[in-house]
C-alpha cells in the first residue's frame, strides 16, 4: 500500500460513502477522525468498516496486523469541534444543501486556514456550498464512487474560485490513494451522475410500464452491455433516496424534464424502501443478501 500525502484528515458523515472513504484514507497511512453526530451512525459506520477489511482478510489481499492497524487509525466522534488539526476535511453528509453549508461554515470556523474543504457531493453545487465559507478557493468537490474501498475513481470538481493549488493537491492525494482522479466543471450531477441517473431512472420507468421484470432489466444490463451490475441492484447499492436527491438536482438545475424522477422510485422511497442499506429496494436483503 502506498502512502497517503496528508497524515492527518477529518471525514464529516459515517454512512454509506463516509465510512468508506475514512477506511480509504486510513488505509493508506492517514489518521482518520471520522465524525457523525448521530451515535447510532457511527457505530453503523465503524461496523461496516471492519465488515469490508474482514473482507479484504478473508480474500488474503490484507493480512490481519495491518487491518487492525488501519481500524485503529479510525477514531470516532460525534463531536464536530473535535476537528482541529486536520490538513483536508472531507465531507460526506446527506445530498441536503442546507446540511452541507451548516457543516461547512462549522468546519471553516474551526479548521486551520491552509486546510482543504473537501465535498463528496453527487450533484450539489461545490461553488454555493463553498459560499458558506470564508475560504472558496480551498473548497473543492472529491466524488468518490460506491464502494469506495474498490472504485478507482474519483471526480474532482472545481468550484468557481477553487485555486489551482487546491486542485493539484487533491489531484496528487487522490493518485496517492492510488485512485485515478478526473476533473470536471461544477454543472448539476457533474459527469458521473449526469450520465448515471437518467439511465438508472430509464430501468425504473421500465419496471413501472411493465417492459420486463426486475430480473430482466438488470440481466439485459449485465449480459448486453456487461455492466457489472444491473442499474436497478445499482440503485439499491448507492440508495434510492440518494438516486432520488441527485435526479432532484439535475432536473432542476438543468430545468429539462428528461431528469424527471420516475414516480416508482419516489413511491419506494415514500415507503422506506432505500435499497441495501434499509434491507429492501428492487430486491430484498432481509432474507439472504440480495445476488441480481
Ligand atoms: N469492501 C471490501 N470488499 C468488497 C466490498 C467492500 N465494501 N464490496 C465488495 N467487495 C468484494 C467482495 O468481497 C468480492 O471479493 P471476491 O471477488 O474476492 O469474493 C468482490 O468485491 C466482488 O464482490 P461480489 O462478489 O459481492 O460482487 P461483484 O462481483 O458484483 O462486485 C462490485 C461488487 C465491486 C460492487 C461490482 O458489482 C461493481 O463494480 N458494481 C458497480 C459499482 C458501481 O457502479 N459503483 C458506482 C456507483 S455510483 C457512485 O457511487 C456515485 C454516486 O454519486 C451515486
Amino acid at each position: 500500500m502506498g502512502q497517503c500525502v496528508y497524515q492527518r484528515v477529518a471525514v464529516i458523515g459515517a454512512g454509506t460513502m463516509g465510512n468508506g472513504i475514512a477506511q480509504t484514507f486510513a488505509s493508506f497511512g492517514a489518521e482518520v477522525l471520522l465524525v457523525d453526530v448521530n451515535e447510532d451512525g457511527l457505530r453503523k459506520g465503524v461496523a461496516a468498516i471492519e465488515g469490508s477489511l474482514a473482507r479484504f482478510v478473508k480474500k488474503g489481499t490484507l493480512p490481519e496486523a495491518d487491518a487492525k492497524a488501519v481500524r485503529a487509525r479510525v477514531r470516532p466522534s460525534t463531536r464536530l469541534e473535535d476537528v482541529r488539526d486536520v490538513a483536508l476535511a472531507v465531507e460526506a453528509v446527506s445530498e441536503r444543501i442546507e446540511v452541507k453549508r451548516k457543516v461547512f461554515a462549522q468546519l471553516d470556523a474551526q479548521c486551520p486556514a491552509a486546510t482543504i474543504l473537501a465535498t463528496n457531493t453527487s450533484s450539489i453545487s461545490i461553488t454555493e456550498i463553498a459560499a458558506a465559507t470564508k475560504r472558496a478557493d480551498r473548497v473543492i468537490g472529491m466524488h468518490f464512487m460506491n464502494p469506495v474501498p474498490l472504485m478507482k475513481l474519483v471526480e474532482i470538481i472545481r468550484g468557481q474560485e477553487t485555486s489551482d493549488a487546491t486542485m493539484q493537491a487533491i489531484h496528487a492525494c487522490t493518485s496517492s490513494l492510488d485512485k485515478t482522479p478526473v476533473e470536471a466543471s461544477d454543472y448539476p450531477g457533474f459527469v458521473s451522475n449526469r450520465v448515471l441517473m437518467p439511465m438508472i431512472n430509464e430501468a425504473v420507468f421500465c419496471l413501472m410500464e411493465g417492459v420486463a421484470t426486475r430480473d430482466g432489466i438488470d440481466t439485459v444490463m449485465k449480459l448486453g452491455m456487461n455492466h457489472p451490475m444491473g442499474p436497478l441492484a445499482l440503485a439499491d447499492l448507492i440508495g434510492l433516496d440518494v438516486c432520488l436527491d441527485i435526479l432532484e438536482v439535475l432536473h432542476e438545475g438543468l430545468g429539462d424534464d428528461k431528469y424527471r424522477p420516475c414516480p416508482l422510485l419516489r413511491r419506494y422511497v415514500a415507503a422506506g424502501r432505500l435499497g441495501k442499506k434499509s434491507g429492501k429496494g428492487f430486491y430484498d436483503y432481509d432474507a439472504a443478501p440480495a445476488k441480481a
